[in-house]
């Protein structure tokens, strides 16, 4: 059994979303790990509980911290049994110890991959019997390990989930409202943007204020995990000692906002909501929510950052509304925002028309299933609105 954090040099992995792997990349860099590698949604890195730690609890942009523990030929349901079976799970579970198994992505043998969740569970089931004279219990709605199966055609990979329910989950915003932004992508919009805290921010259709929180959270440089359990407290390896000290340190960094944070919407209650989640996520005093039209817009101050996510339709709104929306945002962004950078995050190719001012950088991102480009716009002084024959779609 390993003990020690020294002695601990796991592979591990930060999932996130499409997109988004640079700037997860780039935060792993800054908690230590120079030699973090990005793939498809995923960041490789190394270390021990220490790193599994900082990495919960301070990354914005991450989805989930895994540990891998075995990849390797899963062509049949007997070549992934042996795979499993071939973990030292005994190093792993302590006698007592319940579990869950959950599968992911597509093999060639497991259409269903609830089917490879059934063969890795037997593995363990029956090595830890074979081991110890006893079954671990499987316990789906709250294991104390859960074991994750990733399926990529004839191979499969094997690995322990240390973060339980996903990061995005923060804990400041236990209401939904219509259409709200998932917490991980909100921060990693602000990063792509370069948002640091030091320059004053503005979301006009902040909905439940995820974009304007995430921004209070960075300008304060408050862990987004501090508020959470990670399913890696209930490891064997798990070391109080040590987490408090990562939690110690992080909480050191802390810091009052150095600039302003509004968050804006026109309905009141959406802006209720906002005030109750920044109250959950202990930022209150560093975000204003105002109930006002995004025509009113005005800016916190120079050098201004706007960052949205106005509706896009496959949510909220009808195409015709929306189409005015956009026209209203473009007109506003041209009349009030000179000497600000805008961010709009945009789901409806055909609503940016609309806006009819020319963004100076494109980025694809996923909402979920909904393919999004986050669109960069440099409001000069004096900015020319276009015809409505110059409003160009962005590719
Ligand atoms: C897609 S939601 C924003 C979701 C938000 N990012 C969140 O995480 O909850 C868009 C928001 O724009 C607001 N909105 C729509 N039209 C507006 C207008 N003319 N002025 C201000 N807010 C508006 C809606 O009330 C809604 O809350």
């Amino acid at each position: 059994m390993e003990r020690g954090v020294r002695t601990q040099d796991w592979s591990l992995i930060a999932t996130c979303t499409r997109g988004l792997e640079e700037v997860l990349r780039g935060e792993l860099q800054a908690l230590g790990h120079p030699d973090a590698t990005s793939g498809r949604g995923m960041v490789r890195f190394r270390g021990g509980m220490e790193a599994v730690y900082s990495a919960n609890l301070q990354l914005r942009t991450g989805m989930r911290v895994l540990r891998e523990i075995e990849e390797g030929p899963a062509a049949s349901r007997d070549e992934l049994y042996e795979l499993a079976s071939s973990v030292a799970w005994e190093e792993v579970f302590s006698k007592g110890l319940t579990f869950a198994v959950e599968s992911a992505g597509r093999g060639t043998a497991f259409p269903n991959s609830s089917f490879a969740s059934l063969v890795v569970k037997d593995a363990i089931a029956d090595r830890l019997r074979a081991r110890w004279g006893v079954r671990p219990d499987v316990d789906r709605g709250s294991p104390g390990l859960v074991v994750h199966v990733h399926l990529a055609r004839d191979r499969a990979g094997l690995a322990l989930d240390s973060s339980g329910e996903p990061l995005s989950h923060r804990g400041y915003r236990p209401m939904g409202g219509p259409a709200p932004l998932s917490e991980t992508l909100a921060a990693g919009i602000l990063l792509l943007a370069g948002y640091d805290g030091s320059r004053p921010l503005v979301d006009p259709m902040a909905g439940t204020g995820t974009i304007a929180i995430e921004a209070a959270l960075i300008a304060t440089r408050t862990p987004p995990g501090g508020r959470r359990r990670f399913a890696c407290e209930r490891w064997p390896q798990h070391d109080f000692a040590v987490l408090q000290a990562v939690r110690e340190r992080w909480s050191s960094a802390h810091r009052s906002a150095p600039s302003a944070v509004v968050a804006g919407d026109r309905d009141p209650k959406a802006i209720a909501a906002t005030t109750r989640n920044a109250q959950a996520a202990g930022i209150s005093t560093a975000l204003v929510a105002v109930v006002r039209e995004v025509r009113d817009l005005e800016l916190p101050g120079e050098g201004a950052m706007i960052v949205s996510n106005p509706p896009y339709g496959e949510r909220l709104g009808n195409p015709r509304e929306l189409s005015t929306l956009y026209r209203e945002l473009g007109d506003v962004l041209k009349r009030r925002g000179a000497g600000a950078t805008a961010w709009l995050l945009v789901g409806n190719p055909a609503l940016v028309k609309a806006v009819g001012l020319r963004a100076s950088r494109r980025i694809v991102l996923f909402n979920g299933p909904i393919e999004c480009r986050l669109l960069r716009y440099d409001l000069y002084q004096g900015e020319r609105s276009k015809s409505p024959d110059e409003r160009t779609v962005p590719r």
